[in-house]
């Protein structure tokens, strides 16, 4: 029996090693296992050899990994093990090599703490396990066996151990997170979803039990949105406060881990870099009793911010972009409503009616905002239809009515290409369409019809009864709802009618004045409100309504 201490002292530089060949100490009913192992330290690879000889190994020895290759080129080890630092060739290397010459070969790298990174890096490159630095006798007499039992249970594949599986996991997880975050950029979501999500993925990816993203608006206010334990959130907050000189001294370079004495739980931060100034700051918490979070959770959250930063910077540009379009479509419907003074500001009218409806059915900011601008467009497809069929003071003929009754299909034509206004243009293609089926131009029925454009639909058709026509007066507002009301469940989606029915008088009031550019403000969304008025043509339906 050889006489080995039960530790290694951890640390220290030793004279290099010259290569060995083969030893064992043979002991009966083991199978002998032919063994490489590789360190610059001279006391790490007396130790090892005296340790595996214990368990019938033929030990070499190297003190590179340039002279273990050289071993390897004529030699078939049954385990390679080797030191991840090392004066010219990594053991990141040596794992490489050994895999492309030797696949079926276990390697267990050995590191100190600080490397525990490369190590897992090792094991997603084929490494079958790593030794973490100082490591015990015993620990090597566990290595060996758990590689006895591997071999006979896996004839020769060699399997990685649990915990080891957990760790790649978790790592995973981690690096899918990112990924996440980069493919939201690309899926045109409103900056308040992406947002969210962001906090979702950093939840979920980090493990955390709450996620604070606080965003800097163009004066330099932050606005928090938050996910997780809310207590934990408030707590978050008051950290940042303190730490934000900090954060924005690392310029978005590095995550800082923020903790206090007499808070149960730990945080980290990271500032979402952007042009000149920072845009906002990713922070996430855990609970103590979930444990600290480790340097690379640390990396990932500066990730996760640098990314956020890239994403929200797509996302503002796009939606610069898709502000403008809104603008320039618009101003059509602007042009063509000041033709007619009498409905001045119908849609910009017809847009926050329909706003007002969406906010009081509870619909997710997203539909109130589809809604909203399927208001101001749903008039386009009028631009193409002849100012003497629009402007004609009396009937329409029945061809003058099946040319008028096409305008929402030309709208839809016009913006379905358009594929962040799609459910819009679904919305307007169907606002003439009735609950009961007998509207155009699919003669959809019910919850057929999209919600936005039967909620436009009540709108439309409230502020055609309210406004003055040149054949004559407005209606006032009383007999315009009860119209409306008569027409519940028949003409109209009764969801819709009691919603519209239960917005406040003062605000139906107000809205009906905004007739003028003052509409365009009350829109508040980037897109312009129209500023004159449309032609109406009267088409007699049960309530009336604009064609
Ligand atoms: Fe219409």
């Amino acid at each position: 029996m050889v006489n080995v201490p039960s530790e290694f002292p951890a640390g220290g530089m030793m004279p290099m090693t010259e290569p060995t060949g083969p030893s064992a100490i043979a002991q009966p009913g083991l199978d002998i296992l032919r063994v490489l192992l590789v360190d610059d330290n001279a006391h790490v690879l007396q130790f090892l050899t005296s340790a595996f000889k214990m368990h019938n190994c033929f030990v070499s020895t190297a003190g590179t990994a340039e002279q273990a290759l050289d071993l390897l080129a004529d030699t078939l080890f049954d385990l390679v093990v080797s030191d991840i630092k090392m004066p010219g060739l990594s053991g990141l290397d040596l794992l490489r090599a050994v895999k492309g010459k030797q696949p079926a070969t276990p390697v267990v790298l050995m590191t100190g703490v600080p490397s525990i990174n490369s190590a897992v890096f090792g094991l997603r490159h084929g490494a079958y396990d790593y030794l973490p630095k100082p490591f015990s006798v015993k620990e090597v007499q566990q290595l060996i066996q758990r590689l006895r039992k591997d071999r006979v249970s896996g004839h020769g594949n060699l399997g990685q151990p649990a915990g080891l599986m957990e760790e790649l996991a978790r790592r995973q997880t981690g690096m899918e997170g990112l990924f996440k975050i980069g493919e939201l950029a690309l899926q045109g979501l409103d900056p308040g979803i992406f947002v969210d999500t962001v906090l979702d993925f950093t939840i979920q990816s980090l493990r955390g039990d709450a996620a604070l993203l606080l965003l800097r608006d163009h004066e330099g206010n932050f606005t928090p949105s938050q996910k997780g334990d809310t207590a934990l959130v408030s707590s978050l907050l008051s950290l940042l406060h303190n730490a934000f000189n900090e954060l924005v001294a690392t310029g978005g370079k590095e995550a800082l881990t923020l903790t206090t004495r007499e808070q149960p739980f730990t945080a980290l931060a990271a500032l979402i870099p952007g042009v000149g100034k920072s845009m906002g700051i990713l922070c996430l918490g855990r609970d103590a009793q979930n444990g600290a979070f480790l340097p690379d959770e640390k990396e990932f959250l500066l990730g996760y911010a640098q990314t956020t930063a890239l994403a929200l910077q797509r996302i503002l540009l796009r939606e610069n972009l898709e502000s403008n379009l809104i603008d320039t479509i618009s101003s059509f419907v602007n042009a063509l409503e000041a033709k007619d003074l009498y409905l001045k500001g119908h849609s910009a009218r017809v847009s926050l009616y329909a706003g007002e409806i969406a906010g009081t059915m509870s619909l997710s900011p997203l539909q109130v905002f589809v809604t909203r601008r399927a208001g101001i467009l749903h008039d386009l497809g009028k631009l193409v239809i002849l100012d003497s069929i629009l402007h004609k003071p009396g009937r329409l003929t029945k061809e003058e009515y099946a040319l008028i009754t096409r305008h929402p299909l030309v709208a839809y034509k016009i913006l379905k290409p358009l594929r962040f206004l799609a459910q819009e243009a679904d919305a307007i293609k169907y606002h003439h369409e009735r609950y009961d089926g007998k509207g155009y131009p699919d003669g959809l029925k019910g919850e057929e019809i999209p919600l936005p454009a039967r909620i436009v639909m009540v709108a439309d058709s409230f502020d055609a009864m309210t406004s003055t026509r040149p054949y004559r007066s407005a209606l006032p507002h009383d007999v315009a709802l009860a119209e409306v009301l008569r027409g519940k469940g028949v003409q109209f989606d009764p969801r819709v009618i009691e919603a519209f029915s239960s917005i406040p008088r003062t605000r139906i009031t107000e809205i009906s004045r905004y007739y003028d550019a003052r509409a365009t403000s009350v829109l508040g969304d980037g897109s312009r409100g129209a500023q004159a008025g449309t032609e109406v043509v009267t088409c007699k339906p049960a309530v009336e309504v604009d064609c």
